[in-house]
């Protein structure tokens, strides 16, 4: 008996088998649900130094709602800005090149016809206009030649204008942070009533401020109302052309040779001791309109002169702060240069040259830069420092150390007595270069607010096999339960037949 008994256990275990395997296969194949495929976008964000590329990508059936648009990857373009390349003929366009190939293939083919193609160019062009429209214009319809040419749904290469640009800054602050709504699980938009966060960018030609305030703006010129997710939103903004990292820098030495002639040799309190630079007064320095203020009645703009660094922390920050005005405020209050703004309130998030100035000047100094005291001390260590010694400490190449005393000047200038932010309000700013693994700038926000017109697509619906796969398995099922079938008539009667003998 109990021999029987294990004799056909193999044979039940091959027939249960078989029998569960074509249930499974017949039942109503349960609709298994593909993960949604991915949409991408791309920006590319022309600045006045350089060109990077951003790639952003969300699930194809929810383009709606924060934290679902994420970046897929990014490239940085070798050479200037594209308006760096006025007047040579193509040169722009072919400085694109390399990024746009590299989207090309980090973007799936299928996908390619249905990712939008943006390009922002911000200050550098906007002073390119300024001096040169036709020049400007030249830049851009070369760059939307070249853009039309990939297989990418080009929408538009445009100059973005200052507020625009500070807006869209504010727009990827507060999607990266999850601040304007949230899709419940119920499905419906969830809005979570909290604070916006203010955005702080330092660009090479320009700088923005930006945040939501409740008090009257008094220019109305720097007052948005932007609604999003059916939420409006009051914000002020400002963007201070000429008061970009780079411009500064150039204002900076107009300023010095200003005060000390043109001489061969000027001597600049920012840049370090045993640091000197020869530069061309009409390419370096006079040739923006940035410096116009600075030009002397006659210059050959041919001339070199050789900056030699002082690394002075006083005299540096009592020149820098020339470059700002102060006075003559009409309204009930400014920031500087006659420009009105509210007290800054709330928290801040400092990205773009804020982020690296920061991160440099804490490196230096190991101080922890939580508060304009702080900050102070670390400038006046790091004025202090020779080239090599910052260059040693933070294995970062010449060509940014030289500028972290002037730039940082710049930004303590800046945000303390120009924007207005104390002891109080400082600790609440956050320098970041990233969040959420998305780069801070305001390609993001640009894109969000731009593609609001890319139609959704629904789930993929299908079964877990293809019929194909699908077919083959069932029969091998069957050929399963057959073999089971006979094998355990087989066992009982061999079994029997041994009782019988017994
Ligand atoms: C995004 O969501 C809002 C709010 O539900 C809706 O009004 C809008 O049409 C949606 N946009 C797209 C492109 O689906
Ligand atoms: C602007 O640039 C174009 C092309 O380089 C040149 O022909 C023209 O003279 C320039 N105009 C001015 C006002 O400088
Ligand atoms: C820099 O300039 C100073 C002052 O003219 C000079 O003494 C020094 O030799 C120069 N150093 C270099 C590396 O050119």
């Amino acid at each position: 008996m109990a021999l029987r008994f294990f004799q056909t256990i193999p044979a039940v275990v091959l027939l249960i088998l078989s029998i569960v395997g074509i249930i499974l296969l017949v039942l109503p194949a349960k609709e298994v649900e593909a993960p949604p495929e991915n949409m991408y976008g791309i920006v590319l964000d022309a600045g006045s130094s350089h060109t990077s590329m951003y790639i952003y990508k969300w699930p194809a059936d929810k383009q709606n709602g924060t934290g679902i648009v994420t970046q897929h990857s990014e490239c940085h373009a070798k050479g200037g800005g594209i308006s760096s390349y006025a007047g040579v003929r193509g040169g722009a366009a072919e400085s694109l090149k390399v990024c746009l190939e590299q989207a090309v293939k980090d973007i799936p083919k299928s996908r390619h016809h249905q990712t939008p193609l943006y390009l922002g160019a911000t200050a550098g062009m906007r002073l390119l206009k300024a001096v040169n429209a036709t020049e400007s214009d030249q830049v851009l319809k070369e760059v939307k030649q070249k853009m039309r040419s990939y297989p990418f749904s080009f929408k538009e290469a445009t100059i973005l204008s200052g507020s625009a640009e500070g807006a869209y800054g504010w727009v990827t602050v507060n999607y990266l942070n999850e601040n304007f709504a949230k899709y419940g699980f119920s499905g419906r938009w969830l809005h979570p009533g909290r604070e916006t966060i203010g955005a702080l960018d330092l660009g090479g030609a320009s700088t923005q401020i930006t945040f939501e305030t409740s008090v009257k703006v008094e220019d109305s010129s720097e007052m948005m109302e932007l609604t999003l997710y059916g939420q409006v939103y009051r914000v002020y903004t400002h963007s201070f052309l000429c008061y970009g990292q780079d411009q500064f820098l150039r204002r900076l030495t107009a300023h010095l040779i200003k005060t000390q002639g043109v001489n061969p040799q000027i001597y600049h309190p920012c840049y370090p001791k045993q640091f000197n630079m020869s530069i061309k007064l009409g390419k370096d320095v006079f040739n923006s309109p940035c410096t116009q203020s600075y030009r002397p009645a006659q210059f050959d703009p041919q001339m070199s002169v050789m900056v030699v660094g002082t690394g002075d922390y006083h005299s540096c920050q009592g020149n820098v702060k020339k470059i700002f005005s102060f006075d003559n405020c009409s309204y009930s209050k400014c920031s500087f240069d006659r420009v009105f703004q509210p007290s800054v309130r709330g928290r801040f998030m400092a990205f773009s040259a804020y982020f690296f100035t920061h991160k440099y000047i804490s490196h230096l100094s190991n101080i922890p830069i939580t508060s304009p005291s702080q900050m102070e001390a670390a400038i006046q260590l790091v004025c202090n420092m020779t080239i090599s010694e910052m260059t040693e400490k933070t294995k970062q190449p010449e060509k940014y150390m030289k500028k972290v005393c002037a730039v940082s000047n710049f930004v303590q200038v800046l945000l303390t007595q120009g924007y207005g932010f104390n002891e109080l309000s400082f600790p609440s700013i956050s320098f970041q270069e990233k969040a959420g693994g998305a780069s801070v700038g305001w390609a993001l926000g640009y894109m969000l607010i731009l593609s609001n017109m890319v139609p959704a697509e629904s789930f993929v619906l299908m079964k877990a096999l293809p019929s194909g796969p699908w077919a083959g398995i069932l029969f091998l099922f069957i050929t399963l339960l057959l073999f089971g079938v006979g094998y355990l008539l087989i066992t009982i009667r061999n079994t029997r037949n041994k009782e019988g003998m017994v």
